[in-house]
């Protein structure tokens, strides 16, 4: 059913044009608790969405909403495994990956709880070798360097991650990360390591992504060079749902880890697709990042809506997107370790939500699905875009992330980066008055913030599990398919029919603009 029929959507409505003049600033000032009344707290965790444009009475709409759309079932059919990725058939349950051992996991009675945790204990034995340097490579030497070879949700959660934890790193290991199929990206990452000291981690849930493939190819030739055919067994290993294709690039059965359909790329980070964080900070670090996150899911399937944070998140974000037409959402961190965390989740965000069909096949009608989702770290973005997230003729809404506390000794720098970051929040709500129309600001631009103690593997599991469900919850309400992305499919299908004509095979018919650039690099390539 679309959401636009259900009462609270309609309600909303006439809510938002009723509000559309309110002024964050005037409901500041009516109102000495609406920090307190607008934010939630787990744990160490503090939520504020109190410099958003709602009241009391459009959060009570939201909830409306999730209500009315039955979210509450939805959470409990996707903990029970029902096929909620109807697309393809599947199950939904990497939250299976961070659960206790005892978890009532299951699809069509088989529990999961064995085999996650086969493929756990079978992490922590790498990463425990690796760690004790005594994962040995072919010519007796300790395997020191990680490179992991994968793309989207094979790349970008581990990466995002491993960036995040390097105060964790154990010491006198390095993790790399090869994802672009463009060949500087793999040649400038191999120039600086010796093949003697490398292992590869090849992560691609179905071994078919070209780009990983032709990576690990390359990887392949790079090490045989330089230790002869018979490294590769030492100094690969795979990750995958498919160990078929892997074992056809010569990986020891031993060698490959598990995944499994149920587990989707962009939540994968949990499952031994996480196998170079774990590798980079050890085992009991990595499962302190698992409790994290499912920290996140009891709280998620316990807490009653407004009190919610995925679902107040998500609903946040509808109020946004769906009755204040607000259609780009900007991520901020305020920590320089989070620097891949806005590309982690535009993947999340965007491939999950990024529909126009609803889940009854039709297209999604007098609605929009998720915004345009993009950032990069504070300070460095007040530099760069904030000039028009404060002055633009768009509004953007926008989510600032920060710890309390640094890694570093540095407090005083800390304590500006912080001062920044509240400040920022503070110029885009209240804006300024001034008599040059140049110098003022309008304000009213709505931001969410969430602070946290310390970025600890913990908190950081924590972060990644909110905005999961935040995806679900809004996938939800907008009646569309969140875990398939058909989207991503022609683009690659034509690239596989574009390559060889760019070596030289009789070329198919395309549009002129396509033949004239396929030409152009055939006449001066
Ligand atoms: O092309 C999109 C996608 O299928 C993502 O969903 C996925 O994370 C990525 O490609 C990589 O896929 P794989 O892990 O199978 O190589």
């Amino acid at each position: 059913m679309s959401p636009t029929e259900l009462p609270a959507w309609k309600a909303l409505t006439a809510h938002a044009e009723q509000a559309k003049d309110v002024l964050l600033r005037d409901l500041f000032a009516a109102n000495a608790h609406r920090f307190e009344s607008f934010s939630i707290e787990l744990d160490d965790l503090l939520f504020d969405y109190s410099k958003q444009r709602v009241t009391e009475e459009t959060i009570r709409l939201l909830v409306d909403l999730a209500t009315e759309a039955r979210l509450g079932e939805r959470i409990a059919e996707l903990f029970a495994g029902a096929p909620v990725n109807q697309t393809e058939n599947r199950s939904v349950l990497h939250m299976a990956l961070r659960a206790s051992p005892d978890a009532p996991f299951q699809i069509d009675g088989r529990n999961l709880m064995p085999i996650v945790l086969r493929t756990r204990e079978k992490m922590k034995g790498l990463a425990d070798a690796i760690g004790h340097r005594t994962l040995k490579g072919h010519s007796g030497d300790p395997l020191t360097s990680i490179v992991n070879i994968g793309i989207g949700g094979s790349d970008l959660g581990p990466a995002m991650a491993t960036e995040g934890l390097r105060p964790y790193w154990r010491d006198g290991l390095s993790a790399h990360f090869v994802s672009n199929v463009d060949p500087a990206h793999l040649t400038e990452t191999l120039a600086h390591l010796d093949a003697r000291h490398t292992l590869f981690i090849v992560s691609s849930k179905t071994f078919t992504t070209q780009e990983t493939l032709l990576n690990a190819h390359a990887a392949r030739r790079w090490l045989v060079s330089r230790l002869g055919e018979g490294a590769v067994e030492k100094h690969f290993v795979a990750v995958t749902a498919n160990a078929q294709a892997a074992s056809a690039l010569g990986m020891a059965a031993d060698n490959v880890f598990e995944m499994w359909d149920w587990v989707g790329g962009r939540f994968s980070l949990w499952s031994a697709i996480g196998l170079p964080v774990a590798c980079a900070i050890g085992m009991d670090r990595f499962n302190e990042l698992l409790d994290g996150g499912r920290e996140v899911d009891e709280h998620f399937r316990a807490a009653p809506f407004e009190r919610n944070v995925p679902v107040m998140m998500a609903l946040v974000g509808i109020w946004c997107r769906n009755f204040l037409g607000i259609g780009s959402h900007a991520i901020v961190p305020y920590c320089q370790a989070l620097e891949r965390f806005p590309a982690f989740l535009q993947q999340l965000e965007m491939e999950s939500n990024g529909k126009s069909v609803d889940q009854q096949g039709k297209p999604v009608a007098g609605y929009a699905t998720a915004p345009v989702l993009w950032g990069a770290p504070g300070t460095n973005a007040q530099h760069a875009f904030f000039q028009l997230l404060h002055q633009g003729t768009d509004i953007i809404s926008a989510d600032f992330i920060a710890p309390v506390q640094s890694h570093c000794e540095a407090k005083e720098q800390h304590a500006a980066l912080l001062s920044n970051c509240f400040a920022q929040t503070e110029a885009l709500m209240m804006g300024r008055q001034h008599q040059d129309p140049t110098r003022a600001f309008s304000g009213n631009r709505p931001t969410s913030t969430i602070l946290f103690d310390k970025l600890t593997p913990r908190a950081l599991g924590r972060l990644i599990a909110l905005y999961e469900h935040k995806v679900f919850v809004q996938g939800t309400l907008w009646n569309i398919h969140s875990f398939d992305q058909w989207g991503v499919e022609l683009g690659k299908e034509l690239a596989n029919g574009i390559l060889p004509e760019l070596s030289g095979a009789p070329a198919s018919p395309h549009d002129g603009s396509t033949a004239g650039l396929v030409a152009r690099v055939k006449a001066r390539g």
